[in-house]
């Protein structure tokens, strides 16, 4: 046995004639509570989250004080048409690019520390597009869950589903949950998928449900408050949005997250979806920091008279 190692499974130690004994070193048989405790913090531990590749650039995140990276940042990841378009292309071409987009963005939350990020990909307002847009982004977000869902779940992203079942597509749905059920234990980083999400949709949903949990003498009308308003919400668990990000140069919010996006600080980029970057995010992480968040609040600051 000199010089060699032996990996041995804890449940697989048995009380045999212990080798260590003469050189004064303890150990335990397989079934003391101590074995039991150790083995059962090795049972806890799944594989660490892989990093995520670094830009092609090898640009690092900014050094920023940790209080001051926004926990949740939302993103309408707008001007995919219009990229598109302006290089010839049909529409659809730059939600294809967008993807990597959304890949490049979810890395750069993970290197900088962001722990929730909520992507736009299908507003309820989105059926108004032709048969032809509405059937691609369908079929390619079902393809981007696919194709992902292994690197995020590698990277310890956890996917979430946030939106209204009635006429979302059954097979995108179950696509849906099959990334959700696969990422569900995931901490690094929680990815909130908007699709056929609308803000107003959301919370008439969630004022149906208190309607009819208030009819059925569940709640008192007494009772509801923002935090039970919250409580109705598509996923009730989210944080509030602290950095909200729009590209594609139009400066609206286009009722995505109204109620969560309540004091969120509001980030414009020129720069169109499938032309943003980590790099990008990365910058709008920096204003972010430098702004002055005050939540309602306010203090005395006089300036001395010059
Ligand atoms: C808005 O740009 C973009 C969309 C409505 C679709 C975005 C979808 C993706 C990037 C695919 C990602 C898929 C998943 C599952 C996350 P626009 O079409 O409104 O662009 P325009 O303002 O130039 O017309």
């Amino acid at each position: 046995m000199r010089g060699r190692v032996v990996f041995v499974r804890l449940n697989e130690i048995r009380p045999v004639p212990n080798p260590f004994a003469r050189r004064g070193l303890r150990t335990w048989p397989a079934d003391s509570p101590r074995v039991a405790r150790l083995s059962g913090r090795l049972g806890d531990m799944t594989p660490n989250p892989v990093c995520p590749p670094p830009h092609p650039s090898g640009v690092h995140p900014p050094a920023l004080d940790s209080a001051l990276v926004p926990s949740h940042v939302a993103v309408v990841m707008d001007g995919n048409g219009r990229w598109a378009n302006a290089r010839g292309l049909p529409r659809t071409e730059g939600h294809r690019v967008g993807e990597a987009t959304l890949m490049d963005v979810i890395a750069g939350c993970l290197e900088i520390g962001v722990k929730e990020i909520s992507a736009y990909a299908f507003s309820t307002e989105n059926w108004k597009r032709s048969p032809a847009e509405v059937r691609f982004i369908m079929g390619f977000s079902r393809q981007v869950l696919r194709n992902q869902r292994d690197d995020l779940d590698s990277w310890g992203v956890r996917v979430r589903w946030i939106g209204r079942k009635p006429k979302l597509w059954k097979s995108v749905l179950k696509e849906l949950r099959e990334a959700e059920e696969l990422t569900k234990d995931n901490t690094k980083l929680t990815l909130n998928l908007a699709i056929n999400y609308g803000g107003r949709a959301e919370i008439a949903d969630a004022m149906r449900a208190i309607a009819e949990d208030v009819a059925a003498g569940r709640l008192s009308p007494g009772g509801i408050t923002e935090r039970t308003v919250g409580r109705y919400l598509y996923a009730p668990h989210m944080n509030d949005v602290d950095l909200f990000i729009r590209t594609g140069g139009e400066q609206r919010t286009s009722n995505f997250l109204m109620w969560e996006s309540a004091y969120a600080e509001l980030f414009f980029s020129e720069l169109p979806w499938p032309e943003f970057d980590r790099r990008e995010l990365w910058k709008a992480c920096e204003s972010y920091a430098r702004r002055d968040r005050r939540f309602g609040g306010a203090v005395e600051k006089v300036s001395p008279p010059s």
